[in-house]
């Protein structure tokens, strides 16, 4: 998306995988912000959503992907849930859906008319 000359806050959990992202597109024709975000929490949500209005007047589009996986290898044992960890299950739908839904949300109430 910068490299088509996007404005972009790129969200993540991982700030050091940020600072690298940053390092990593400053040469690009866009513009890149970071924002140290936990997509379970609504605050964090709502800042990073703050940091485009901030710096750019809205936010046009959201791209909804963190997440993380059930188990290393689930998918090497036919997928099967017998066994899985009740909290990392709960933490698996906290960040892969309820993650996805709360930035789409959070997204609307700025997206710019154009
Ligand atoms: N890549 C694939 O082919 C593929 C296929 C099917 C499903 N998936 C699923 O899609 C999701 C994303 O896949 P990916 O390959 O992009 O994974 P990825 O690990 O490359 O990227 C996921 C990102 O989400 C971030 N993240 C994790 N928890 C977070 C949180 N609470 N708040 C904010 N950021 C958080 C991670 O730091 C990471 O940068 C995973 O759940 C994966 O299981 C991926």
């Amino acid at each position: 998306m910068t490299e088509c000359g996007a404005r972009v806050v790129a969200a993540d959990s991982d700030s050091a995988g940020l600072d690298l992202l940053a390092e990593r597109l400053v040469d690009m024709p866009g513009e890149v912000r970071v924002a140290t975000t936990d997509v379970t929490d609504p605050s964090q949500v709502q800042a990073a959503v703050a940091v485009a209005v901030g710096a750019w007047g809205g936010l046009d589009v959201a791209f909804a992907n963190a997440g993380i996986s059930l188990a290393p290898g689930l998918a090497h044992h036919g997928g099967q849930l017998a066994g899985t960890d009740p909290d990392r299950w709960r933490r698996v739908l906290a960040v892969n859906l309820e993650g996805d839904c709360r930035c789409q949300a959070g997204r609307r109430p700025v997206r710019r008319r154009t």
